[in-house]
């Protein structure tokens, strides 16, 4: 046995008791003739005193030497409260170094200045700081809470195939060649939806797993190209009660994970109000801070940008910064107005309440009425700040949104240790796109028309909404699902106005249509983003931070340094061949 205690354990009950510990050298610090070294393993931190009879072999010892010593637990003269072995100290008898170290290229400390590409090169000794350790163990907390409460709900985990061929979630997929079937590739999947509704056919009704999804599109803060979700899947269920089930699996998780009770039901928000109120279909509630639609109040003005806007059923939406005009230069709303562009916005203007009047560089197209009016109707007072976007409903919602969290960060709106769930519903089934000239599905392409519109929808999809939810934590969409088509014209149907035709249906879709012929159930699901999840709950900045061997910005891996060229060897096995000179 290397140790009778770990390094999180010893209190003051154990003071005088003979103990054995091990561990890696945190810190090493040199006072006088005494020598003080902080032992770390995953359990913590516990304080070493060596007298001078060691100093030969603590000269020796460095940062992340692993070392065993054998030593008396003793009270310590000052208490340190930041740890939970901070009331005690081990004088050292015996020392016996068990591994040497390196010296190490990043510092295995909570606070690290390393570059991100450094910390993944080294991920090893990255995971060895504490905070990391912890988000891992919160991460795996998680999943364990979610594993024992679907298990309650006879819930069954069922593993579905890496290597499948396309699921058309609307990223691109990672493919790998066959090198059996010259020409032909596996994708791999975006996310198990196709077998998991294969699963409902087979009569499982109650499916979920906690499964890697691969998806190659742009990444951000908040995606990787693998990623984990929690899968789930059901049959005979209504939105509602699928939604009971997440609600509570929640409950759970915010308990057992962070000792907080949170309410449900989830305030269910409709698509058009979170975009329309919020600028966002993942609004955070944390904070308000609205977007206020001021059409009705500026239409009258001299303004061409307005009257342009208005005359093409365009709106005129503000948010207003109560009584913090005077921190808003010239400067810092350039700034926001750059935000507000990159978010399609054509400008963005702006008023501040200054005497009771507005000022700004389109005070001037309003007179006296117009101004009484605005300052009456939507309260304004004196150091208010207005920042105002004309354009197209989609884009004056969409970057106003965008200027709403930057704002909520600047002002401080919103508390860390809050936790605000909602579900988004009501989406629109299709979204269109106007350079294509095509729809796409809003969700995917297995997601039943609301009630009322199962046969409408083909004719007119603009119109057709979707029995689709997303849940949505602080801001970030931790969620999504949707009650599935069941039946096969319909099925059909959706495919065609994806601009499928019954060939390539058939094609690509074909088994998975030709199962519906068999007593498909009425079935749904969800499937949660598990690296979110962990995200928000560890308080982490970005999604890399809860996973152990992440890809940087770029997809690569600077620890495997994958992806990377192949061997002409296998190449040709795979009969691949690159451009003329293989390069
Ligand atoms: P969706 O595409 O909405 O739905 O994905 C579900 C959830 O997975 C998370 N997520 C991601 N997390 C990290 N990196 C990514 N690249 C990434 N992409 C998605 C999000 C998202 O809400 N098959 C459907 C679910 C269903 O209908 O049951 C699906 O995959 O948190
Ligand atoms: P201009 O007359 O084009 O110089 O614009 C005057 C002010 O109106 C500038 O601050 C612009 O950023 C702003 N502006 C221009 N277009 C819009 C718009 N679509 N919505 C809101 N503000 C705009």
């Amino acid at each position: 046995m290397l140790r009778t205690h770990n390094n999180g354990e010893l209190r003051l009950e154990n003071v005088n008791q003979d103990v054995e510990l091990v561990g890696w050298v945190a810190k090493k610090r040199n006072l006088g003739s005494l020598v003080f070294i902080d032992l770390r393993d995953r359990y913590g931190l516990t304080q070493l005193i060596f007298d001078e009879s060691f100093n030969n072999i603590t000269s020796e010892i460095k940062n992340e030497y692993i070392i065993k010593v054998k030593g008396v637990v003793n009270e310590r003269k000052d208490y340190n409260n930041d740890l939970s072995t901070g009331q005690i100290e081990v004088i050292v008898k015996d020392v016996e170094i068990i591994n040497n170290a390196a010296q190490t290229p990043l510092i295995i400390n909570d606070k690290t200045d390393a570059l991100e590409d450094t910390r993944m090169e080294y991920r090893y000794l990255d995971l060895r700081r504490p905070i990391m350790q912890k988000n891992l163990m919160t991460r795996y907390k998680i999943t364990k809470t979610i594993r024992n409460y679907l298990d309650n709900l006879e819930f069954i985990d069922i593993e579905t195939p890496i290597l499948t061929s396309s699921t058309p979630e609307g990223a691109r997929d990672y493919v790998v060649p066959s090198r059996i079937h010259e020409k032909s590739f596996y994708a791999l999947p975006q996310s198990p939806q196709l077998f998991k509704q294969l699963l409902m056919v087979a009569g499982f009704e109650r499916y979920y797993q906690i499964v890697k999804c691969f998806r190659d599109e742009d990444l951000r803060a908040d995606r990787q190209p693998e990623f984990t979700q929690v899968d789930i899947e059901t049959s005979f269920l209504s939105q509602e009660e699928i939604q009971e089930i997440i609600e509570g699996l929640f409950t759970k998780v915010m308990k057992d994970v962070l000792d907080i009770d949170i309410k449900t039901p989830f305030r269910k928000i409709s698509y058009y109000d979170a975009m329309n109120n919020y600028g966002s279909d993942k609004p955070d509630l944390r904070y308000d801070l609205l977007l206020e639609d001021i059409s009705q109040l500026v239409n009258n003005t001299e303004f061409s940008v307005f009257n342009d806007v208005l005359n093409n059923n365009g709106v005129i939406k503000a948010l207003i910064i109560k009584d913090k005009a005077n921190d808003y230069s010239r400067k810092k709303i350039d700034q926001l107005q750059e935000l507000a562009k990159k978010n399609h916005a054509h400008g963005l203007a702006w008023i501040k309440i200054e005497n009771n009047k507005l000022n700004g560089p389109i005070a001037k197209f309003f007179n006296d009425d117009q101004t009484d009016t605005l300052i009456n109707e939507l309260n304004l007072n004196n150091n208010d700040l207005m920042l105002i976007v004309a354009d197209k409903w989609e884009n004056t919602c969409n970057s106003l949104g965008a200027l709403r969290i930057e704002l909520a960060k600047q002002l401080s709106l919103f508390d860390n240790n809050k936790f605000e769930f909602c579900w988004v519903v009501d989406w629109p089934l299709f979204e269109y796109d106007e350079e294509e000239k095509r729809y796409y599905a809003a969700h995917h392409p297995f997601t039943r028309p609301a009630v009322g519109q199962e046969t409408s929808f083909y004719q007119n999809p603009q119109e057709a909404m979707a029995q689709a939810y997303d849940i949505v934590l602080n801001g970030y969409e931790i969620g999504g699902g949707s009650l599935r088509i069941y039946d096969q014209e319909m099925q059909k149907h959706m495919f065609e106005v994806l601009g499928f035709n019954d060939e390539e249906i058939q094609k690509q879709f074909g088994f998975f249509v030709n199962a519906f012929k068999y007593g498909t159930p009425p079935h749904g699901g969800i499937a949660l983003g598990l690296d979110r999840i962990a995200m928000i709950l560890t308080n982490s900045n970005s999604i890399r931070d809860v996973i152990a061997f992440p890809k940087n910005a770029s997809a690569t891996c600077p620890l495997t340094k994958a992806p990377k060229p192949l061997a002409q060897s296998q190449l040709d096995e795979l009969n691949i061949k690159f451009g003329k000179n293989n390069d």
